[in-house]
């Protein structure tokens, strides 16, 4: 038998391509198996940790030994479009306390109260956008014309941001995420930068109303953050933003479309929805895969991760975990499970989540609301999704009613 913690050609790799968006990669099982710690290999073939228990995940991610800071040359990258490791991003890349530092200054934007005061303004896009979508009707790709749009437009207003930039900065961000090469991420993370840049320098002269705004309002009061950190923070603001929960519209409306039963309950009962989205957020996990390093040795589940190890996170094994769900790859409407790690857990955890949460709840009940008949236009196995090195979700969706 070949010794899986030292032959790198005995590892699963990590991540692989879903063969249904809403399950986990069939290459998969074995780690499921292999529970809740296993060794995978990378795309360059460097082996790494790969949590896969409930329990053990929310240890480590709360666990100050492992580090988000991706400039380090032994940070894990899953692929080479990431492999340049001179730049990083504000929050997700950097370490407490200056990581508390940043999300102290974008925090007021996203609590629950604010949340709550945006909810009748993503109502109003929301119907705006299925009125538009209706009266071209009966056929539609619901992900340019609903998913992405109802993000988008709520991120824009939120942040300070012209949506009438939309096209501009979606293109940038897919290129960024998904660009075929490291050069096409790199370009678009610069032409981001230089639109961001201008956009906040802009606000210095007058002000207004959204995040961006508040933070060039404290910058001229306090210093910080500067304008490097100011268009950083900008940067990861917008694209996480809007193409998350981009794909949870559409990966969770093809769910739904595909499970006629669970749909039908959704439909005669709207109270579901809250614990519908929860349960939809762990099923499809579409953040599969975060990455930490290890900055000194960690003795766990009867192994030992080294200082210098990378460790990732597969958010959608976790979520899928017999010992606490059960079941767990029914899709279950009623079932408590707000406790996944969908959104990433600890001092990382999702700043956006009550807004995503709030997107959700109202895009999928009115959605399915306003439009009873509602079903694929195309075979369900001929729709096109996403790689499985990337945020899962549709590249498109054919529907009609
Ligand atoms: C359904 C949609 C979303 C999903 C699945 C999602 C998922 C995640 C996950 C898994 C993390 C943790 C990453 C890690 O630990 O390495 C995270 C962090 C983050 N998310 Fe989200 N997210 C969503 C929506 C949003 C929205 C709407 C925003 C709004 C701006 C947002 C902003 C952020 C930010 C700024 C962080 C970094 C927080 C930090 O490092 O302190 N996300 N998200």
């Amino acid at each position: 038998m070949p010794d899986l913690t030292t032959d790198p050609s005995a590892l699963v790799a990590f991540p692989q391509d879903r063969a249904c968006p809403h399950q986990p990669p069939p290459g998969y099982d074995s780690l499921r198996a292999d529970h809740p710690l296993s060794r995978v290999t990378l795309y360059d073939g460097r082996p790494v940790w790969l949590v896969t228990g409930h329990a053990l995940a929310r240890a480590l991610l709360a666990d100050r030994r492992l580090s988000s800071d991706r400039t380090h040359d032994d940070f894990p990258v899953t692929t080479p479009r990431f492999a340049d490791r001179g730049r990083t991003a504000a929050l997700l890349g950097v370490d407490d306390p200056e990581h508390q530092v940043q999300r102290r200054m974008v925090i007021p934007g996203f609590t629950v109260r604010r949340v709550a005061e945006l909810r009748p303004g993503i109502r109003r896009t929301v119907d705006g956008l299925l009125d538009a979508m209706i009266a071209r009707g009966p056929s539609a790709d619901l992900v340019t014309a609903f998913a992405l749009p109802v993000p988008s437009t709520v991120i824009c207003a939120l942040l300070g941001v012209p949506y009438a930039d939309h096209e501009f900065f979606e293109e940038q961000s897919r290129r960024l995420l998904r660009g075929p090469t490291a050069a096409d991420t790199q370009d678009a993370r610069e032409r981001l930068e230089e639109y961001l840049g201008g956009l906040v320098d802009r606000k210095r002269e007058a002000p207004g109303e959204g995040v961006l705004d508040d933070l060039v309002r404290r910058q001229a009061a306090e210093g910080r953050p500067d304008r490097a950190e100011l268009v950083s923070l900008a940067l990861v603001l917008l694209v996480a933003g809007h193409e998350t929960t981009a794909n949870m519209i559409s990966l969770g409306t093809y769910t739904l479309l595909r499970d006629p039963d669970r749909l039908a309950e959704l439909r005669a009962d709207p109270a579901l929805l809250p614990t519908a989205v929860e349960e939809l957020m762990r099923l499809l996990s579409i953040a599969d895969g975060l990455l930490r390093r290890a900055v000194e040795d960690i003795e766990v589940a009867g192994r030992t991760i080294r200082a210098g190890d990378g460790v990732v996170f597969s958010t959608s094994v976790i979520n899928r975990d017999q010992d606490v769900y059960e079941a767990p790859d029914t899709l279950d409407l009623h079932r408590p499970a707000r406790h996944h790690i969908a959104f990433g857990f600890g001092v990382h955890q999702c700043l956006g989540q009550n807004l995503a949460r709030a997107e959700l709840e109202i895009a999928l009940g009115t959605l399915f609301t306003r439009l009873p008949t509602l079903r694929l236009a195309a075979p369900p196995d001929e729709i096109p999704f996403k790689p499985g090195d990337t945020i899962q979700g549709m590249l498109e969706l054919p529907v009609t009613w």
